[in-house]
């Protein structure tokens, strides 16, 4: 049965691309299929073990959840650390990867910087925990941003490693279904979870500079637009985002080698959930100048009740952790179950 899984950490603002690449996109997915959102609170250790506010700070991703649309009642909405399956599985996953995969992984290239020996081992087993919110649940879909393909094109690893090494083993616990990877007949625990990185918004990039994305990180918080900014703020970083001297072309082929006309082009698209095609049909011609205050309005239409949601929901933390506690009893049952089978098939007594 189809079932989505995925996460956001609780470091810093959330913005746009957190909203457009993942949070607005597990909205939508939740009126065909089951879903379990996660606030990764244990990933964000991996960077820095000490955060001021993690608390306060998983509450927030929680209230951006509930604030744009996602139905906690329907669904599950819950942070990580309360389930232990999530540690547990990983550990598991970690004596199943390898440790070159973990090296080649761009992430932990970028993060770990120059002084790799000095990266927390947390930093390098960051994909085996993710592998393991994931597999937890045996979700089939994952939607999430771009910058996330690797990652999970490496759950897709362990999962069809664990199903290799232990396929005798699961039949044994009489688990399991009969699955082909790519020709390959595999008696597989764990499914071949399915990224879903699509729509014009995969990769929202920094206003500042078009080929760099748009990140909690950057320095400049003129380069993004946060969920907490109000009506000015996203109006004056619009206004002062860079472009070029063009004016929109009117046709896609149009926006190559215009890295920030391309970005602004496709906020607007996924904001007003229109392809990019039909926005240009609609402002080719126009100059930015007539362009911005247009984008302005409809950030500023869509974000500002997500932040007034947010500000009354987080006024009221008890009511947020009343939230992800059932979320986490719910998800906790099904974490259970999937360790229960694993500690079979691999023989822990
Ligand atoms: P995180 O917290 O960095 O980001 C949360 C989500 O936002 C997406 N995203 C973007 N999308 C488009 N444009 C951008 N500029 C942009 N920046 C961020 C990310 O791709 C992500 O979908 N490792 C994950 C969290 C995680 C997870 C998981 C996700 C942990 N376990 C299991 C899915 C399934 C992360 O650090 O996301």
């Amino acid at each position: 049965k189809p079932l989505v899984f995925s996460g956001v950490q609780p470091t810093g603002n959330l913005h746009l691309g957190n909203y457009l690449g993942a949070i607005r996109r597990f909205v939508a997915l939740q009126e065909e299929m089951d879903c379990i959102y996660c606030v990764v609170d244990l990933h964000s250790l991996t960077a820095q073990l000490v955060h001021r506010d993690l608390k306060e700070q998983t509450r927030s991703i929680a209230a951006a959840y509930l604030a744009a649309g996602i139905d906690a009642d329907k669904h599950i909405v819950f942070n990580q650390s309360a389930v232990p399956g999530h540690a547990e599985l990983a550990w598991i996953f970690n004596c199943v990867a390898r440790i070159g995969w973990m090296n080649r992984m761009t992430q932990f290239k970028d993060k770990a910087g120059k002084d790799r020996e000095n990266a927390s081992l947390g930093l390098l087993a960051y994909p085996s925990l993710m592998a393991a919110d994931i597999l937890l649940y045996r979700a089939t879909h994952v939607p999430v941003g771009d910058d996330q393909k690797q990652h999970l094109e490496l759950t897709r690893d362990i999962a069809m490693k664990f199903n290799l090494d232990f396929g005798d083993n699961i039949r044994a616990a009489g688990t399991g279904t009969d699955i082909t990877v790519g020709d390959q007949p595999v008696h597989a625990y764990f499914p071949m979870t399915e990224p879903m990185i699509s729509g014009a918004t995969t990769r929202v990039m920094s206003l500042r500079d078009g080929t760099k994305k748009m990140s909690k990180s950057d320095p400049s918080d003129l380069s993004r637009i946060n969920l907490t900014d109000d009506a000015d703020d996203i109006s004056r970083k619009i206004k002062k985002a860079k472009t070029d001297p063009e004016a929109l072309p009117s046709e896609l082929d149009g926006l190559e080698g215009r890295p920030e006309a391309s970005n602004l082009v496709g906020i607007y698209a996924a904001l007003s959930d229109r392809t990019k095609e039909d926005v240009l049909a609609e402002y080719g011609g126009q100059q930015f100048s007539a362009f911005k205050p247009a984008l302005t309005e409809l950030a500023v239409t869509v974000l500002a009740p997500i932040n007034a949601e947010m500000r009354k929901l987080e006024a009221d933390p008890g009511h947020i952790d009343a939230v992800l506690k059932k979320g986490s009893e719910r998800a906790g049952e099904i974490a259970a179950r999937t360790m229960s089978d694993v500690k079979d098939i691999i023989g822990l007594l």
